[in-house]
């Protein structure tokens, strides 16, 4: 098994500067690849933020919080992320832009560099067949925030080697992750079971059986979850539900991963959930507040 030293992360957004966050914390000199000036300073300030918080927790000194700091780096030129050991990717999740990313990254990496998808939903084996390595081709699936959540859902598809499959446990062993293994079926063991329940949810309140605070409040205090599946959908980004809910429905056509519509509507109009400001929730204030303008 090849020792790995340099990681990439391909996209800075929620997801791709958590990975940064503990693969950086976690000793490995990492550059974060984005797709303009804007978004690497977001990815930074997102990074710097979410080390601090750490620190503020107890879990970093300020001196750790600098070293990992100095092992990043943010670029938009993708040769420079290609020749990491492993390269992680945490782009949007649309199956098309995966693997003309993968397909143009698999040109410029080094034959040894491992490839992994950080994909909520869709296909590993499909994103293997856009390169040449089928072999080195692994998912690595996080959870958010990335820094807190314990979980990586390790993914491994047919093609998948068994020394990638080593090499995947040995890095999320060494960034104080606990790995599972699942096999590469839409949604894996986690989002097969959440998502129908976040769907369910926004369904329940499309058809009015709660309000906003009273479903969230129902499943806090009443099922002991520590957020409300609304909550959870603003967190996740309503955008990235829709598109996870979207590619679990063509693989399964089972109508529990059926988009709801009020999702779409409230997509169209820019509720994003937290990225965007507003979703089920306002996030002006100190305090979320139920959008008043979902009724
Ligand atoms: N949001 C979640 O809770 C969650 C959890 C687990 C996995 N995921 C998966 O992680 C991936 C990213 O989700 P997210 O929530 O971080 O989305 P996001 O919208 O916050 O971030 C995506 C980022 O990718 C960047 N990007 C787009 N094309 C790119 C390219 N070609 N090269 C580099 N950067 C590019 C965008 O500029 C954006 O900053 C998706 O596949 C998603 O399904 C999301």
């Amino acid at each position: 098994m090849s020792e790995l030293r340099r990681i990439a992360v391909l996209g800075g957004g929620l997801m791709g500067s958590g990975i940064v966050h503990v693969s950086i914390v976690g000793g490995y000199s990492t550059v974060c690849r984005e797709v303009g000036n804007a978004q690497c300073e977001r990815a930074h300030t997102a990074v710097k933020r979410s080390l601090s918080k750490a620190m503020e927790k107890g879990e970093l000194t300020a001196e750790a919080r600098d070293a990992a700091l100095n092992r990043v780096s943010f670029v938009t030129d993708l040769g420079s992320a290609a020749s990491a050991d492993l390269i992680v990717e945490a782009i949007v999740e649309d199956l098309a832009e995966k693997k003309a990313l993968w397909s143009a990254v698999d040109m410029l990496a080094p034959p040894a560099t491992v490839f992994a998808s950080n994909t909520s939903s869709l296909s590993i084996a499909a994103q293997a067949a856009a390169t040449r390595r089928g072999d080195r081709f692994i998912g690595l699936h996080f959870f958010s925030p990335v820094p807190v959540m314990q979980l990586v859902e390790i993914v491994r598809t047919v093609t998948t080697s068994d020394s990638t499959h080593a090499l995947a446990h040995e890095f999320v062993r060494r960034i104080g992750k606990i790995a599972i293994d699942t096999r590469d079926s839409s949604g894996f063991v986690v989002n097969r079971l959440l998502v129908p329940y976040l769907l369910d949810a926004i369904r329940a309140f499309e058809q009015g059986v709660g309000s906003v605070r009273d479903i969230d409040l129902g499943m806090t205090l009443g099922a002991g979850v520590p957020m409300g599946p609304l909550a959870l959908c603003d967190f996740v980004g309503l955008d990235t539900l829709h598109r996870v809910a979207e590619s679990m429905y063509s693989e399964y056509r089972d109508s529990r991963f059926a988009p709801p519509p009020l999702l779409r509507r409230m997509i169209v109009s820019g509720y994003l959930g937290r990225k965007s400001g507003n979703g089920f929730y306002r996030y002006g204030g100190n305090e979320p507040e139920p959008n008043a303008l979902m009724g």
